[in-house]
């Protein structure tokens, strides 16, 4: 008898995340997000997307910025290591049917669920130009996202939590209105959970938050010489004014890097020479320089590889649209069956 064929793999957890095309990535975007993805690739089905609709939301008198970060922003992905082969990478505003999934599920999401939203009430307080039916509605699209591909788990930040919850939510009322009576392991559209990325340890060069608008950024893809001028200006212990006068790493921005690029030996030494004086902020700059430029190499070999064959990135947007559909289009016709939208 010919041996039995060998059981296949199990399914890999299906993860599904996105980011908003506003701006280059720089090394915030790459330590608190990009890095997860490109090691979840190996290890489970992993859809990455452009959310350029959830960028309109605040950005809608800006299409410029938008249109010119879409690819630029894939470019950056493909350059940190995501692996089209790996990956299904695509754009959301390519992807009606996100839109009307968030059509079918906005029917039973009360509008309550929205409005007390964190992250809605505090910026439109701030900017009453955020006052649209489209950022209200922004947790929901997001909602839609999440669903269509019946994702296990959501890779995002502490600031998207609520937005994964409030998934859950929307995702169990529907179950609830329309799921008839399957059991759990047949859910309609399945509960997510939020895979919370470990805050970034990186702050900006002036030791707040790093983004590009507050100009405290080093891009994913910065120069060398570019890189080596943004560290070497880097503020530092304030009360270290003179050579001579000892310092403190715990007051200094600087410190944040090493904490993420230094070894244990480069620290003890930054740490020591500090303390004592016994080393200038110049010097012990200088690790950190040569350790930023190291982690970028790879990084601007691949981005040059791809921008000298343009077509190429488009390509790999194409295929994985098509994946994405293929998925997307199962389940919207799941729901429209649900909710008896069969004529
Ligand atoms: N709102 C997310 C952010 O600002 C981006 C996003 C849109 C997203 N749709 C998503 C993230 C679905 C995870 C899953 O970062
Ligand atoms: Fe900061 Fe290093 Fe200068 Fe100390 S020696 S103040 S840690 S840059």
């Amino acid at each position: 008898m010919p041996d039995a064929p060998p059981p296949l793999p199990p399914p890999r957890p299906r993860v599904l995340s996105g980011m908003r095309p506003t701006g280059t990535l720089h090394l915030g975007h790459y330590h608190g997000a990009l890095k997860n993805w490109v090691r979840l690739q190996a290890t489970h089905d992993c859809f990455f997307f452009v959310a350029d609709w959830h960028a309109l939301t605040t950005h809608y008198q800006d299409r410029s910025a938008i249109e010119s970060n879409v690819y630029d922003m894939v470019v950056d992905w493909l350059a940190a290591g995501l692996d089209p082969e790996q990956a299904t990478i695509f754009i959301q505003s390519r992807m009606p049917e996100h839109a009307e999934l968030f059509t079918l599920l906005a029917m039973s999401t009360p509008s309550s669920w929205l409005e007390r939203m964190p992250s809605y009430k505090d910026q439109v307080e701030k900017n009453r130009e955020l006052a649209t039916f489209g950022f209200l509605g922004y947790p929901l699209l997001q909602a839609a996202d999440i669903l269509i591909y019946k994702a296990a788990l959501v890779p995002v930040g502490e600031d998207q939590a609520a937005h994964v919850e409030v998934t859950r939510e929307v995702a169990r009322r529907f179950n609830r209105i329309y799921g008839g009576k399957t059991d759990d392991s047949a859910r309609i559209l399945p509960e997510p959970q939020a895979l919370l990325t470990e805050t970034s340890k990186l702050q900006g060069l002036d030791g707040f938050k790093m983004s590009k608008s507050a100009g405290n950024a080093i891009a994913m893809r910065d120069e060398p010489a570019v890189v080596e001028d943004k560290i070497r200006r880097m503020p530092t212990d304030p009360q270290r004014v003179r050579r001579s006068d000892p310092g403190d790493p715990a007051r200094c921005p600087v410190w944040a890097f090493h904490e993420l690029y230094s070894d244990d030996a480069t620290r003890a030494w930054a740490e020591t020479g500090c303390k004592s004086a016994g080393i200038g902020c110049l010097d012990c700059k200088q690790p950190v320089i040569d350790a930023i430029q190291r982690e970028q190499a790879p990084w601007r070999e691949r981005a040059a590889e791809i921008l000298a064959n343009p077509k190429q990135v488009h390509w790999i947007v194409e295929l994985g649209t098509e994946r994405a559909r293929a998925v997307a289009r199962k389940t919207l016709k799941e729901v429209r069956v649900a909710m008896g939208l069969v004529y």
